[in-house]
């Protein structure tokens, strides 16, 4: 359907710390999820109301709640990095997994793990994954998550390139893709440039 980059000042604020080569772990995770949360606010502005009756201390009243559950769905590991700031926003949000790898030597993506919520087909699901490079990982997300019967489907990610962006929307052209920043190019290993290298090394310290 579409891409879009959400370009707020605090997010490119955070999103240039995380860049740095000498921010921590720690810090490096502190800002891919408030980045998270600041995104996830943006992307449901729109999201679908309906009314409900309410009783307040004082009368009886009309209130308003979101139409269908919200599920996340992080492409493991990276994607775990995202969830503690999207479901400080979303606390009643539950969370399905996906786990890939890319075999080495056919560079074919494959599933080593799925478990989906209960009633997913019924809910408005957003895989998060902070780097969309190649578009493999995302479009094998994708079909798993259609495969459960999923309909509504955005895809979140930190930075993404111009490949991986139109590699994803030719094979789905009807999810939404957002990311922080759209960079530049992938280098010969497929890595983003400028990016901020391996991010799941990163996040969880492993390098
Ligand atoms: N995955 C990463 O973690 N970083 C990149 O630059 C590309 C894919």
């Amino acid at each position: 359907m579409a891409f879009t980059e959400l370009k707020h000042p605090l997010i490119i604020d955070k999103l240039t710390r995380m860049r740095k080569i000498e921010t921590s772990s720690k810090d490096f995770r502190q800002n891919l999820n408030e980045i998270a949360q600041l995104m996830v606010y943006e992307i449901f502005r729109d999201i679908k109301l309906v009314p409900i009756q309410i009783q307040t201390p004082m009368v009886e009243t009309t209130g308003y709640t979101v139409d269908k559950p919200i599920v996340l769905v992080p492409i493991l590991r990276a994607g775990i990095g995202m969830l503690d700031g999207i479901q400080t926003l979303i606390p009643t949000a539950k969370v399905a997994h996906i786990g890939l790898y890319r075999d080495e030597e056919t560079l074919e993506i494959h599933q080593y793990f799925a478990k989906k919520t209960e009633n997913i087909q019924d809910s408005y699901v957003i895989i998060v994954d902070p780097m969309l490079a190649t578009g493999g990982s995302a479009i094998k997300a994708i079909d798993i998550v259609k495969s459960w019967g999923v309909k509504e489907i955005k895809f979140v990610c930190l930075v993404a390139v111009e490949y991986g962006i139109d590699r994803v929307l030719e094979k789905h052209a009807d999810v939404e893709i957002y990311a922080a920043s759209k960079d530049k190019e992938l280098n010969e290993k497929g890595y983003i440039v400028p990016g901020l290298g391996d991010a799941g090394d990163r996040i969880f310290g492993t390098k």
